[in-house]
């Protein structure tokens, strides 16, 4: 098991598909209140440098439910925010705390923190990659379809850090993944080279969000301008049109269709409202399952 969580590409599809079983444990056990105190003692920083509601609230209580200490920080109010290289801060913190989650905006930020870092590091959001979350949509397939084996799945939208975190896990498990962005917006190649080269899985980018619908067993979506790109917000709402996961787009797709958002969702742009609110939506337990991942995440790394 890495040290780090930084990208879903450090690990084989054993140790995540363990993650599932070790979080469905976990999940069951604060359903019925049973404790689970893997970290007991323990103190966890939790540094923001981006705005957040899930992360940040399900980071804190999972600490907190497994008997730990969570310290939010957030960039701007301690000597980050004025210049404090990343490595001297990574190297105070790790002989305080036992493990550390971070969202900031370049991967190379984190990386960087990891490699001068004691304590585990954990990506809770960069500009490339989502992985907490894309670990907690899958839960999410697994607890509501009874697996990802066989399934296909479907993006649709910006080839954002969502989209490389799906393209990786694509690759690690096997399944199909066929993406629609627009000319422009295409994820990241790199990551996308990478899980060709694994060649375990089907994975198609197209500019057509029909095409990637088509017969779909699990559809993602998420904002056209992400955090850091606010300025952008009016060009993309040009170049998107046409990329919203709306009734007439599920037509397509399997009758029994399942519709993922990370959130925050924007309704009326990359997604409708009756769809957001509809009986597709898993969007809801997609969001409860943060919490009971990033649990199981923490202990693993930490205890
Ligand atoms: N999905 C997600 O990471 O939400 P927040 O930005 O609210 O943390
Ligand atoms: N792609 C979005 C995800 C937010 C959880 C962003 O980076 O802002």
């Amino acid at each position: 098991m890495n040290k780090h969580f930084l990208a879903l590409h450090q690990f084989t599809r054993e140790e995540l598909d363990d993650l599932f079983v070790f979080t469905k444990e976990l999940k069951a056990k604060q359903k019925q209140r049973i404790p689970h105190r893997h970290l007991e003692g323990k103190s966890i920083a939790l540094i923001f440098e981006k705005a957040s509601t899930r992360t940040r609230i399900s980071f804190e209580v999972g600490v907190f439910q497994l008997g730990a200490q969570p310290l939010f920080i957030s960039t701007g109010t301690s000597q980050m925010g004025r210049g404090e290289p990343i490595r001297d801060t990574a190297r105070v913190i790790s002989r305080y705390c036992d493990g550390v989650m971070i969202r900031t905006y370049g991967q190379e930020t984190i990386e960087e923190f990891a490699r001068y870092s004691t304590a585990p590091v954990i990506n809770g959001l960069t500009d490339r990659f989502h992985p907490c979350q894309v670990m907690a949509d899958l839960f999410t397939v697994i607890e509501q379809k009874g697996g990802y084996e066989g399934l296909k799945f479907a993006w649709v939208g910006d080839g954002n850090n969502m989209a490389n975190s799906w393209i990786e896990a694509a690759a690690i498990f096997g399944f199909e993944l066929t993406l629609a962005c627009p000319k422009g917006y295409e994820p990241d190649a790199t990551v996308l080279a990478w899980a060709r080269s694994k060649g375990t899985t089907l994975i198609t980018l197209t500019d057509d969000p029909h095409e990637a619908v088509r017969d779909a067993d699990v559809i993602n979506t998420d904002v056209w301008a992400s955090m850091g790109q606010e300025a952008e917000q009016k060009i993309r709402e040009i170049a998107f049109t046409g990329f919203q996961v709306n009734e007439g787009l599920l037509d397509g797709a399997k009758g029994n269709c399942m519709v993922l958002h990370c959130l925050p969702a924007h309704r009326g742009e990359e997604i409708t409202d009756d769809v957001i609110e509809g009986s597709h939506s898993a969007v809801w337990d997609e969001a409860e399952n943060r919490l009971h991942i990033q649990k199981a995440i923490m202990a693993w790394l930490m205890e």
